[in-house]
């Protein structure tokens, strides 16, 4: 990948707000050598690309499988004033932005599962990983994206779950590159829109997206299990959960179909 056709291809909003980019072949995750720049204090804005990874971390301590040029893997350094409970909506922000370069590139049928999975008929298209991490009294934030362009068969055979690809669900996919600027474009034009007036002004976005949303949902978080039927995303991006109990503010945990029918 070049860096002068990736900044060509940048708005003139993105560009200002990048920083630095830094472009690797393989490395071992580009979120891991984002937050190894901060803590050398290399605190500028900057963007780190691969075209591999060899410990591509995923949510929740799992792995994400990054072989050569399979799909885009990438990482937005930014420094946030902003107070760490934020993030949450933060990574809801990201999805949403995902999901809209995705479309620019013509891309059709996406739909998000909270709190930042871009799914394709429910097999997952694309995930996000937000880390922060204080430096010199300033709070950083390392969005972390990946999104499968191209999986081989042996390696969606050997991933546990449903996914999938640009391939599979565009006749032609986009070129690294295009894909890279749409992503970095969308999201630097929704993080200005997110500092300026917070996420309720993705709120009603969000939830249009939503594939559960009014569907019952089982919420696993470690051992803990609550069922109930989702009601979408509030004005700070936590999900509404209707239980028995009532409405349940939801902040963190793994959301699945419900196997069980609620009883009314
Ligand atoms: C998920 O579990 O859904 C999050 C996956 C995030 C993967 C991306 S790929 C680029 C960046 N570097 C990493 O190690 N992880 C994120």
């Amino acid at each position: 990948m070049d860096e002068q056709i990736l900044r060509n291809l940048l708005t003139l909003e993105s560009e200002k707000s990048i920083g630095k980019v830094q472009i690797f072949d393989e490395i071992d995750s580009t979120n891991s050598e984002s937050l190894r720049q901060i803590q050398s204090g290399n605190i500028e804005n900057r963007v780190v690309v691969a075209s591999s990874q060899t410990a591509g971390r995923g949510r929740r301590g799992r792995q994400w499988l990054s072989p050569k040029n399979a799909g885009i893997y990438l990482s937005l350094t930014r420094r946030f004033s902003m107070e760490a409970n934020a993030l949450q909506a933060l990574s809801l922000v990201t999805a949403i932005s995902v999901v809209e370069a995705l479309y620019q590139l013509g891309a059709q049928g996406l739909q998000l599962k909270w709190p930042n999975d871009v799914l394709f008929e429910k097999k997952k298209l694309a995930g996000i990983l937000l880390e922060l991490q204080h430096k010199e009294n300033s709070r950083f934030v390392v969005f972390g994206i990946g999104v499968n362009i191209e999986l081989s068969a042996d390696l969606l055979d050997s991933i546990d779950r449903p996914v999938t690809d640009l391939d599979s669900i565009m006749n032609e996919p986009p070129c690294r590159v295009i894909l890279l600027a749409a992503l970095l474009n969308q999201l630097c034009r929704n993080l200005e829109k997110y500092e300026g007036s917070g996420f309720s002004s993705f709120e009603e976005r969000w939830n249009g997206l939503d594939c559960y949303r009014m569907n019952d949902i089982e919420i696993q978080n470690g051992k803990s299990r609550l069922i109930g039927k989702s009601l979408g995303v509030d004005s700070d991006g936590s999900l509404l959960l209707q239980t028995p109990k009532g409405i349940q503010l939801i902040n963190g945990g793994e959301v699945f179909p419900s196997l069980y029918p609620l009883s009314e």
